[in-house]
């Protein structure tokens, strides 16, 4: 096995507006919205450190300052925790401090999401790194970064996760041409294109939200034209990276992901994903699940 670099660090890019869940998002960062009762953007926190990445990078903007906030230490609430003897959310109040190291950057201008990944550049260096979109949560029983860091461990490069759509929802996502290899859930990239229509689309393996990258990314970006939207795509970046062989950066490879992914990115799909959640907690289930079987039928009739 060829001798890679670790990866220890994740850039989480939150800088997005959060314009399709307005007025929520006019003073709260979407990223701060609950799923339940943790915020997204804690559940993704979570993940890059049950994959061993305690070094986390956030690219934020304006009006992020309660992400900040919510990796901080509380003073006066910890005080009033104490001082009622509440423990337990005491606890759960101090371990979000300690959870990982938290470093922040602003993306000073919405130029999109390849532009939020260079801001990384100097407190990346010249290592890989993890890159964890927060619309996108991943199912802990389904580890997908461990996996894509181990597939980066063996073929070096980048690692996309790549999961299957219906045709019809390609264009929703970035889309990849693949090659089978010799492992069954790793395929190699051969061509990238960021939402293209259905009839256009190499395939209909879409680019999910976890990615395992090639310091090489940085000096691509800088000289990547503004794509799709008129934004900097990290589709594109990883695109050139995928024609490159591994003197260079190249090449990138695709994990096929199988597991349960909830996608908060819409109001929609935000609905959804609360549902399940609060469908899969112990100390709701019992009262949700009967409630919720109940509003249904009331509503069919
Ligand atoms: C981004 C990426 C896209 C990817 C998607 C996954 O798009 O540009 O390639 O498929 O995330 O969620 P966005 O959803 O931010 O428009």
């Amino acid at each position: 096995m060829a001798d890679f670099e670790n990866v220890t660090k994740a850039v989480v890019p939150a800088a997005g507006l959060g314009t399709r869940f307005l007025p929520a998002t006019k003073a709260t960062p979407k990223e701060m919205l609950p799923i339940v009762d943790k915020p997204a953007i804690q559940y993704v926190v979570e993940e890059a450190v049950s994959a061993g990445l305690l070094d986390v990078l956030m690219v934020t903007g304006r009006h992020k300052r309660s992400i900040e906030d919510h990796f901080d230490v509380a003073y006066e609430l910890e005080d009033a925790l104490r001082a009622k003897g509440d423990e337990e959310r005491l606890s759960q109040v101090q371990e979000l401090v300690d959870l990982a190291t938290m470093h922040y950057v602003r993306q000073g201008e919405p130029k999109g999401l390849g532009h939020a990944v260079l801001c990384a550049k100097q407190h990346v260096g010249d290592e890989p790194f993890a890159c964890l979109l927060g619309d996108d949560l991943i199912d802990p029983r389904d580890p997908l970064l461990k996996r894509m860091i181990e597939v980066r461990g063996t073929y070096g490069g980048s690692v996309i996760a790549l999961m299957e759509v219906p045709r019809e929802q390609v264009s929703l996502y970035g889309c990849a041409a693949i090659e089978a290899t010799e492992q069954d859930d790793v395929v190699r990239v051969t061509d990238l294109v960021e939402k293209p229509p259905a009839d256009e689309a190499p395939s209909n393996w879409a680019v999910i939200g976890r990615y395992v990258i090639d310091p090489a990314v940085f000096e691509v970006l800088e000289n990547t034209p503004p794509g799709r939207g008129g934004e900097i795509q990290l589709t594109d970046a990883l695109r050139t990276l995928a024609s490159r062989g591994s003197d260079e950066g190249g090449p990138v490879h695709g994990v096929l992901f199988r597991g349960r992914r909830y996608d908060t990115g819409n109001k929609l799909d935000y609905l959804r994903t609360v549902v399940q959640f609060a469908a899969g907690r112990d100390d709701l289930a019992p009262e949700f699940i009967p409630w919720l079987r109940e509003f249904l039928d009331q509503a069919g009739s």
